[in-house]
This record gives C-alpha cells, sequence and structure tokens, in this order.
C-alpha cells in the first residue's frame, strides 16, 4: 500500500523487513496548529504476517488513530507507517452503502476483489451464514439492527478477503451468543488463512482469546505501554471455545486486565 521507502534513521532493533505493518517512532497530532491534541506520541510496532495483534487500553489512549494510520486514512506527524499488504477495515461504526441490500453491499466488495459472477452468489450465502444471517441478503441495510448491521460490515470485510484486516471493536454492539461465536469464526478464519489482524478491544477476555500477542496503551499522549505474549494453541484443529475455559486462559485475563488498569492509571 505505502510506497517502500527507508524507514528513518533511528530504529531500535525491533523492526523487521519483514513485517506486514511496522510504525517507527510514530506520532499524531489532532487540532488545530494553535491548539494541538497530541493523539499518539513515539509508537514503534511491528506485525509480522499472520500475527493477531490486540491493541487494549483506556478510552482516547489512541487505539482507533493507530488503525486509522494503518489503514492510510492518518498521517503521521512523526515517524514512519510502512504496511506492505492490502488492508481491509471493520470500523467502530458500521459504514454499508444504504441504497444497497445486504448482499448488495457483499456483492460489490466480491465483485472489487475479482471473485467471479458466477461464484458471487453461493459466496455471498456463505459469509451470510458465517455471521448468522443467512437469508437476510433481500434486506436494506435500514431495515437491520445496530448489532446486524455491523455484522453485515464483517461479513463484507472477510468478503474482500484482505492479507491484513484491522478491526476496531467490531463485536462491541453484539449479543453476547453472537459475539462469542464471531471470536470463535474470527480466529479460527484468520488462522487459517494466515491472514495477520490487528484488533481493538476493550475486553480483557476477548483480547486474550483472540490475540497471539496483546498491546496495552495508556493515554496522555497515547502509547504503548506494555505487552503481553498470549501462548495459547492456534492453527488447526484448535478448539476455540474450550480455549475459555482452560487453565492458563484465566490467569492470562486477569494479567491484562491488571494491565489496563494499570495503564489507565498512568493516564
Ligand atoms: N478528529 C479528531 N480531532 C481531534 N481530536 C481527535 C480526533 N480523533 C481523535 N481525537 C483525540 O485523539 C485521542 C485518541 O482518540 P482515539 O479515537 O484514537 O481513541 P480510542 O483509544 O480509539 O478511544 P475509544 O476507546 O473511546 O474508541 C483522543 O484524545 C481523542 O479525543
Ligand atoms: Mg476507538
Amino acid at each position: 500500500m505505502a510506497p517502500a521507502e527507508p524507514a528513518n534513521g533511528t530504529t531500535d532493533g525491533t523492526t523487521d523487513g519483514a513485517a506486514d505493518v511496522e510504525l517507527v517512532g510514530v506520532g499524531v497530532r489532532y487540532g488545530s496548529a494553535k491548539a494541538p491534541v497530541t493523539a499518539v506520541e513515539d509508537v514503534t510496532l511491528s506485525v509480522a504476517p499472520g500475527e493477531f495483534v490486540v491493541l487494549v487500553g483506556p478510552s482516547g489512549c489512541g487505539k482507533t488513530t493507530l488503525l486509522r494510520l494503518v489503514a492510510g486514512f492518518e498521517r503521521p506527524a512523526a515517524g514512519t507507517v510502512r504496511v506492505r499488504r492490502r488492508v481491509g477495515v471493520v470500523f467502530q461504526q458500521p459504514r454499508l452503502f444504504p441504497w444497497r441490500t445486504v448482499a448488495g453491499n457483499l456483492v460489490f466488495a466480491l465483485a472489487r476483489h475479482g471473485v467471479p459472477r458466477a461464484a458471487r452468489a453461493a459466496r455471498v450465502e456463505e459469509l451470510l451464514g458465517l455471521v448468522g444471517l443467512s437469508g437476510m441478503g433481500r434486506r436494506r441495510t435500514w431495515e437491520l439492527s445496530g448489532g446486524q448491521r455491523q455484522r453485515v460490515a464483517i461479513a463484507r470485510a472477510l468478503a474482500a478477503g484482505p492479507p491484513v484486516l484491522l478491526m476496531d471493536e467490531p463485536f462491541a454492539a453484539l449479543d453476547a451468543f453472537t459475539r462469542e461465536r464471531l471470536q470463535e469464526e474470527v480466529r479460527t478464519l484468520a488462522d487459517g488463512t494466515g491472514t495477520t489482524v490487528v484488533f481493538v478491544t476493550h475486553s480483557a477476555e476477548e483480547a486474550v482469546l483472540l490475540g497471539s500477542r496483546v498491546l496495552v496503551m495508556a493515554a496522555g499522549p497515547g502509547r504503548i505501554a506494555g505487552e503481553v505474549a498470549v501462548p495459547l494453541p492456534r492453527g488447526p484443529g484448535t478448539d476455540v471455545a474450550a480455549l475459555r475455559g482452560a487453565a492458563p486462559f484465566a490467569a492470562l485475563r486477569a494479567e491484562v486486565a491488571g494491565a489496563i488498569r494499570e495503564a489507565a492509571a498512568l493516564s
């Protein structure tokens, strides 16, 4: 996506030429020149192909800002951002085409990414099944609940099959049952396809279930305050639902929850 350009001379050894996403010393400022707001400062972060990185932290610490940077919607005021492969995004608020049906939104994404016309209808049904909306393809998006709309947005992001998927609290508006099912689907799907994911959540449980690595951010200014590695099993044959009850799960969840509390106190 971004043109290949050399990282600036201040790399600290954490950078990796093969990374899908690489941020070095990144700062983002909003507001006017007279009243600038430093949203994030000096963020260095590298995400390897196939990694599932979760960002957690208190409201306002810059999680969405970092995703917007990686997606190319924001330019850094300092540092460098490199993204090596095509990115798909699921925002905090679903953004669908209101003049298209549910299926129409998905077909648009499939067509844009070269899925042959004859294969699209079956793929639409498959995607709708994945997000629990089977048979809803003919609905208008404004006839759906907020949670249903968000599920269409998730299906649309998956339709495009992006090698790098950015998800900003995608399950926050969903009921507990649907949320758990989609957590399991997204983890299995990402691991199965080797998709690189950067995922934002407020939930320590969600972070541990999904992530191979959890980055804990603090605010004032937004920065990465700590990291928790999640050495839970991944890949083919993993029973994701069963992980919630596995012994190391509770301890990891408590560790992440504690790190979030500490980061909030730092802010
Ligand atoms: N367009 C904007 N103009 C000015 N300030 C902004 C803008 N967008 C975000 N900010 C500020 O930048 C900081 C980081 O915002 P960001 O949306 O990245 O936080 P967040 O971690 O995603 O929060 P939340 O958990 O509430 O979604 C906040 O202080 C916010 O007020
Ligand atoms: Mg946000």
